[in-house]
């Protein structure tokens, strides 16, 4: 089997990361899944945004848990990297959409934060609101735990970047190693999520190595080279 494609921040190789433009993209390429990071802003909704600030992914500046929605929208998050301007998206935004396409939505609440778990319920809270397939994950094991005992039935990534033990805790369903530790460690990569595969050696490794979800900035070139790698009877 061929790992399924997440776009990463949606297609952001070719549209600014986290906007509607990147999701919509990621879509029209057949990426399987969508992948975005979530903040929650002063006034209590959770936004995608990668960064603590919004200095280097909009025209503006400022801390996004000190702003309110309506002080983000404001702010331009498209120009920056040549796009048409965008606002900044929002989690309730983006559930919508992966719900009206049948795609499994990846949601990364970052730490440390001011909000500390007060995060994790919010997200629980939406999925609530929402019919649509999502995994929560983060770096934080924490987070992780806590959100478990929130939403039990949705499936969880613990994420590592530094160093991947052996053993992964029993809260999280899946392992997230970033795709550095998979070089590492390849006979490791059986149900994994990895992250972030752009580069074609990496890409033919975890096909070769049984990754179940494979995160991507560029989703059709990552579709065309792992369907490029496979053999006639492979599936
Ligand atoms: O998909 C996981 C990956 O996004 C983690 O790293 O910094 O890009 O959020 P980062
Ligand atoms: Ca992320």
């Amino acid at each position: 089997m061929s790992p399924e494609v997440v776009a990463h921040r949606g297609a952001s190789t070719l549209r600014p990361e986290h906007t509607l433009a990147a999701y919509e993209l990621a879509l029209r390429q057949g990426a399987d899944g969508l992948e975005c990071d979530v903040r929650l802003t002063k006034d209590g909704h959770l936004v995608c945004v990668h960064d603590r600030t919004i200095d280097r992914t909009s025209g503006g500046a400022g801390t996004v848990s000190a702003m309110t929605l309506d002080e983000l929208r404001r702010h331009d998050f498209g120009s920056w990297h040549g796009g048409e301007p965008a606002e900044v998206l929002t989690l309730d935004a983006l559930l919508g959409l992966a719900a009206d396409h049948g795609k499994r939505l990846f949601v990364e609440t970052k730490h440390p934060v001011r909000y500390a778990g007060l995060v994790e319920r919010r997200l629980a809270e939406e999925l609530g609101r929402h019919r649509v397939d999502a995994v929560m994950m983060s770096f934080s094991v924490l987070a992780v735990h806590r959100f478990k005992k929130l939403k039990p039935d949705v499936p969880t990534v613990l994420l590592y970047d530094r160093l991947w033990p052996k053993v992964k805790p029993h809260f999280a369903d899946y392992a997230g190693p970033g795709v550095h530790l998979l070089r590492r460690h390849p006979d490791r990569g059986q149900g994994v999520y990895a992250w972030t595969v752009d580069d074609p050696a990496d890409i033919a490794l975890c096909q070769e190595r049984g990754v179940r979800f494979l995160a991507t900035n560029n989703p059709e070139e990552t579709r065309e080279h792992l369907a490029d790698n496979l053999t006639p009877d492979q599936p």
